[in-house]
């Protein structure tokens, strides 16, 4: 009898200590394993977007390509993969981040989407919003229309919710985590 975020919630696992000491890694193999928890997940990110005139979707290296192209596919929208450096063979645009040690940068295909495109930005999981942030200047070089940013989870403690949404990107979370 719980709500669907609780319920979702609830089949995301903690690790402590992972990759670290000190982060309480959360791990969604256990949502995505479960059908009806999939299923569940996916179906209200449709139910959010599919009235809302979308014509691509475009997901995070890696986690989020396992969302994002199975709502494309429900949206009967394309599906862009943003990937992390030296992955894409064509023509391409970059976008550097900064990581808690270090920065990486992430790639999009130039002709990855037209300008007026209306594009759902997704991905697993929004810590400092670095990744998310980075994915969004690629869709606005092109000339996207990025109408939100969609993530199953959110770590308020680390404000990336705040950072993307202070930039003009609205973003919706299924679940956040303290
Ligand atoms: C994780 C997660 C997000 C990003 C969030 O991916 O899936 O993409 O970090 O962190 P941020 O908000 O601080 O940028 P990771 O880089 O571990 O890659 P993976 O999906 O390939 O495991
Ligand atoms: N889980 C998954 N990915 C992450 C996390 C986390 O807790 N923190 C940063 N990226």
């Amino acid at each position: 009898n719980l709500d669907y975020a609780s319920y979702l919630k609830n089949a995301i696992r903690t690790v402590p200590d992972w990759p670290h000491e000190g982060v309480m890694f959360r791990d969604i193999t256990p949502l995505l394993q479960n059908p009806k928890a999939f299923r569940l997940l996916i179906d209200v990110f449709v139910h959010r977007y599919m009235d809302a005139d979308i014509s691509l979707v475009a997901g995070l290296d890696a986690r989020g390509f396992i969302i994002g192209s199975v709502l494309a596919y429900e949206l009967n929208v394309g599906f862009v993969p943003i990937r992390k450096k030296g992955k894409l063979p064509f023509t391409t645009i970059a976008e550097g981040y900064e990581l808690e040690y270090g920065n990486a940068t992430v790639e999009m295909h130039t002709d990855a989407c037209r300008v007026g495109d209306r594009v759902v930005l997704i991905d697993d999981l929004v810590a400092t919003g670095g990744t998310m942030m980075a994915g969004y200047k690629l869709l606005q070089k092109l000339g996207a229309d990025v109408v939100e940013a969609a993530t199953i989870i959110e770590l308020p403690e680390l404000k990336g919710g705040e950072l993307i949404r202070s930039n003009g990107l609205p973003l919706y979370t299924v679940c956040s985590f303290d």
